[in-house]
């Protein structure tokens, strides 16, 4: 079922993820060559909970820590750890927040210091079309609509985007439904309403759309040919004429 959220419950999922949002930006600034993931996850629980947050990642289904931080080929879901970070990788920071019982959900990711120019594309690609993508997020038109506009503009590039993992509905919950898959076919797909909230998140590969799951903690998912990928997330609500794009951007962006 698609729970629907009133407009007074969408200016809470906005504080929510601008939470998030907030929190990303903070961990942006600590990030440069020769600092671990774990210390950057240190840095990001420490600024939720000191504003009244709590890292919904932590904990959910055993993920053991407050963010999910991706390095070069881990497309999602990597675990923070004794991982240096080193010039050129890019280093995606996902994080999930309630506040006042409300969920955000976003996700950027950093170049750190001088990054390949073929590297700097599929940042700008994969950011383009998670914008592409909340273009379509109105009422009227359908799931499949948002994923086939991701997976143009991703293709059109010469990019390809994961099948294994979703956007989702959010805003009660981490994770509700529908799923918002990042690849479809336009008109398809559960209806788009007023008051419905999902996460649009494309996960994007340089090269083929394969990845593999790490067997040893179950959680890591990199791209089986080795090359890097991205993945960019907003929280957005579906308005009648168009997206209210509920995270933000515009902190990260002024680091
Ligand atoms: N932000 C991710 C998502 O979009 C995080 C979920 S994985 C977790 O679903 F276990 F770390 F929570
Ligand atoms: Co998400």
């Amino acid at each position: 079922m698609i729970l629907l959220k009133t407009k007074e419950e969408i200016e809470l999922i906005r504080k929510s993820a601008l939470l998030v949002g907030s929190t990303i930006a903070e961990v942006g600034r600590h990030i440069r060559p020769g600092v671990t993931t774990a210390f950057l996850d240190k840095i990001g629980e420490q600024f939720i909970r000191d504003n009244g947050g709590i890292p919904l990642c932590k904990g959910y289904e055993g993920f053991p820590a407050a963010l999910c931080i991706s390095v070069n080929d881990v497309v999602v879901h990597g675990i923070p750890g004794d991982l240096f970070i080193k010039e050129g990788d890019n280093v995606s920071i996902d994080c999930v927040v309630e506040l006042n019982g409300y969920v955000g959900d976003s996700c950027y990711t950093f170049p750190v210091g001088e990054i390949s120019p073929e590297m700097q594309r599929l940042l700008r690609v994969t950011k383009e079309a998670l914008y592409i993508g909340l273009s379509q997020c109105k009422a009227g038109n359908r799931v499949g609509d948002i994923g086939h506009a991701v997976q143009q503009h991703c293709e059109k590039n010469g990019y390809n985007v994961v099948r294994e993992l979703c956007g989702h509905g959010v805003g009660f919950k981490m994770h509700e439904s529908p799923d918002v898959p990042n690849f479809g076919v336009k008109g398809t797909g559960p209806l788009l309403k007023e008051g419905m909230v999902i996460a649009v998140e494309p996960m994007v590969c340089m090269g083929s759309k394969n990845v593999k799951f790490s067997q040893e903690d179950g959680w890591t998912c990199r791209t089986k040919d080795g090359k890097p990928a991205a993945h960019f997330e907003h929280t957005v609500a579906i308005g009648q004429s168009g997206p209210d794009i509920l995270s933000s951007f515009e902190e990260i962006e002024k680091l």
